[in-house]
């Protein structure tokens, strides 16, 4: 076991746990942090995406001894009030099916939009391709993609 002092959603969060353990399971069963889910453990659905440093990662395969002071985001810390513009298309295009990857999906597209604002078909289909959907909401996604760029652009 070993202290962290991690940065997660702009709050300081102490947790002692094992340094191997996935932030998945930190986020999940420490700080009851449940918006970021489990799918696959191996990196393989994108289900379990946060922000690390503003970068998209597959929280189920970082352990917490590699965050150091490095910020976390998770959804619930993506905006105050649902409010960011992924959030924003995503309800203009009605994207959600049953809802459980779809957290992962809006953690990989804003972090994708932030350093891409202006994303070619080919650009979303390649950086999107690892966030799987059950549900096969891909068209929708898409969509609400470049709706999300251009909310960000105006
Ligand atoms: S649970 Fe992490 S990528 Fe599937
Ligand atoms: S909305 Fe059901 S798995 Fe994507």
């Amino acid at each position: 076991m070993a202290d962290y002092n991690l940065n997660i959603n702009g709050k300081s969060q102490q947790v002692q746990v094992d340094p191997t353990t996935p932030i998945l399971w930190v986020l999940r069963d420490h700080l009851k942090l449940v918006g970021t889910k489990y799918g696959c453990g191996i990196a393989q659905c994108g289900s379990c995406t946060v922000h690390l440093g503003g970068v998209a990662v597959r929280s189920c395969s970082v352990p917490v001894s590699a965050v150091g002071s490095q910020e976390i985001t998770t959804i619930e810390g993506l905006s105050e009030n649902g409010d960011h513009p992924v959030q924003k298309a995503w309800l203009e295009h009605d994207v959600y099916q049953c809802g459980y990857c779809q957290a992962g999906q809006i953690m990989q597209a804003s972090a994708f939009l932030n350093n891409n604002p202006n994303p070619s078909d080919e650009e979303i289909d390649a950086v999107m391709d690892g966030n799987i959907c059950r549900c096969g909401t891909y068209t929708r996604i898409k969509k609400a993609i470049k709706t999300a760029a251009n909310l960000k652009n105006a």
